[in-house]
C-alpha cells in the first residue's frame, strides 16, 4: 500500500462531522487504528509485538535474526478531543512507507528496524500524556497508572484488563528497552516554526499538567442570595485570568483547555469545578513560577468566595535535549536541515531518558495543531517519508 492508500484507509476512523478526530486510547476508533496497524504489519511480514503496556511494534528483522540494537521509528495513533489527522498517524504511516521504500530498493538492514505505535500519547483519556511510553521507560509508577481513571470513572487497570493485558505486569520493560538502539520519531510540526518541508528537533521545552479543584456549595440559582453563595466558578474564573497574566510575566504559556462542572445545570450554582492547567516554558523555573502564581491567585480568590482550592500535578516533563550526535548525524544524512525546538510533547521526549532519540518534523502550513485545521501538504509528507527512509537506511546498515 502506498502512503496515500494507507492515509485514505485511516482518514475516516474516528472523524467527527466537524473534521476533528476523537481517537481515545482503548475506545472504538483507536482500536480500529490498532487493527489497521496490525494489518499493515502483517501485510509486510513484519513481526508483531504488543508489549505489557499496550504499545504496538512491527519489527523488520535482519537476515541474522538479531533482535537487539534496533532502529525504532513510529509515533502514536490516539488523538486529543477533536484533534487533527496528522498528529501521531503521520509518523506511523510514514514509517511503513519508509520501510516499503527501503525494501523496494533492495536494502537489507543489518539491525532490526521497528515501527512503534505508543498507547495514550495524548493522555486524552486517562490524563497523563505519553502514558504508554512512560510505563515502558519507567517514567511513571505502575501503581499510579493502574489507579488513573477516565471521564466515566473507569480505572486504567480495568480498561487494559478488558483488552487482555495484565494490569499487574504494566511498567518498565528492560528487555524491550534493551533491544532499542535508538528511536527516531517523525511528526507533523505543530506551530509555524518550519519553513521547509523537513526539519530536525533540537529540544522539547519543559511542560506539564496540573489539576485544580474548586469545591464550593451547590445551590439554587434563583433563591440563593449573593452573600450566601460559595460559588466555585468565581475562583475558577480568577485562575484562568491569572494563568494568562502569569504566563506573560514568566515568558511561558499557560492554557486551561478542559473544565468539568458539577452538576452542570444552567440554574444551579455548581458544587465543584475541576479545571486542568497546561503550562510550558523555556525552563523549569518559568513553568514552576507560572503554576505557583496561578495557584496563589486561585487560593486568594477561593478564600474570598469561601471555596476550597486544591492543586495536583498530573504530569511533568523536564526539558528534553535530543541526543546531539544522533541529531547531527541525521542533519548530515539529510544534506542539511533546520534544527528547531518544539513546545509539543512526544513519546520521543520520554524515551530520550533511556535511549538515543531524535525527531524529524514535517512542515505544517496552517501552523495549527490539536484542531481540525492541522495540516501537511502531500509533497511535504512524501519528502518526510524520503527523509525517514534515508535516516533509517543510514542507521540500520550492517
Ligand atoms: C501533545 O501533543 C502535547 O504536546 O500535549
Ligand atoms: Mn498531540
Ligand atoms: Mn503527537
Ligand atoms: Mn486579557
Amino acid at each position: 500500500m502506498s502512503f496515500e492508500e494507507m492515509w485514505a484507509a485511516l482518514e475516516p476512523v474516528g472523524r467527527r462531522p466537524d473534521g476533528g478526530y476523537d481517537r481515545f486510547a482503548w475506545t472504538g476508533p483507536e482500536l480500529e487504528c490498532r487493527a489497521w496497524f496490525l494489518d499493515e504489519a502483517r501485510a509486510r511480514d513484519l513481526e508483531v509485538e504488543r508489549d505489557a503496556n499496550g504499545n504496538l511494534f512491527a519489527w523488520w528483522l535482519p537476515e541474522s535474526g538479531e533482535r537487539g540494537d534496533a532502529v525504532l521509528t513510529g509515533s502514536h495513533l490516539d488523538s486529543v478531543p477533536g484533534g487533527g489527522a496528522f498528529d501521531g498517524p503521520l509518523g506511523v504511516v510514514s514509517a511503513f512507507a519508509a520501510v516499503d521504500a527501503l525494501r523496494a530498493e533492495g536494502f537489507a538492514p543489518g539491525r532490526p528496524v521497528g515501527i512503534a505505535a505508543f498507547a495514550e500519547e495524548e493522555g486524552a483519556r486517562f490524563g497523563v500524556a505519553c502514558l504508554g511510553s512512560r510505563l515502558l521507560a519507567g517514567a511513571i509508577d505502575p501503581a499510579r497508572a493502574r489507579s488513573l481513571t477516565d471521564g466515566d470513572g473507569r480505572a486504567f487497570a480495568d480498561v487494559v484488563a478488558a483488552h487482555d493485558l495484565d494490569p499487574d505486569r504494566i511498567g518498565p520493560d528492560e528487555d524491550l528497552l534493551g533491544r532499542i538502539g535508538c528511536y527516531v520519531e517523525l511528526h507533523v510540526e505543530q506551530g509555524r516554526a518550519l519553513e521547509v518541508p523537513v526539519g530536525v528537533a533540537s529540544a522539547i521545552i519543559p511542560h506539564g499538567r496540573w489539576r485544580l479543584d474548586f469545591a464550593g456549595e451547590g445551590n439554587h440559582a434563583g433563591t440563593t442570595l449573593l452573600r450566601d453563595r460559595r460559588d466555585p466558578m468565581l475562583p475558577f474564573a480568577h485562575a484562568v485570568l491569572a494563568a494568562r497574566e502569569a504566563a506573560r510575566r514568566h515568558d511561558s504559556v499557560a492554557t486551561v483547555g478542559k473544565v468539568h462542572i458539577v452538576p452542570g445545570g444552567v440554574n444551579a450554582i455548581p458544587s465543584l469545578v475541576t479545571a486542568w492547567l497546561d503550562s510550558r516554558g523555556p525552563d523549569d523555573a518559568a513553568v514552576r513560577a507560572t503554576v505557583r502564581d496561578v495557584h496563589e491567585a486561585a487560593l486568594r480568590a477561593g478564600a474570598d468566595h469561601r471555596v476550597a482550592v486544591t492543586l495536583a500535578e498530573e504530569s511533568y516533563t523536564e526539558i528534553v535535549d535530543f541526543t546531539t550526535a544522533l541529531r547531527d548525524r541525521i542533519v548530515t544524512v539529510l544534506g542539511g536541515a533546520p534544527v528547531l525546538p518544539t513546545g509539543a510533547g512526544h513519546d520521543a521526549g520520554i524515551l530520550s531518558a533511556r535511549v538515543p532519540t531524535a525527531m524529524l518534523f514535517v512542515r505544517n502550513p496552517t501552523g495549527v495543531s490539536h484542531a481540525p485545521a492541522e495540516s501537511a501538504e502531500r509533497d511535504d509528507c512524501l519528502a518526510g517519508v524520503r527523509a525517514l527512509a534515508a535516516v533509517l537506511k543510514d542507521l540500520a546498515r550492517g
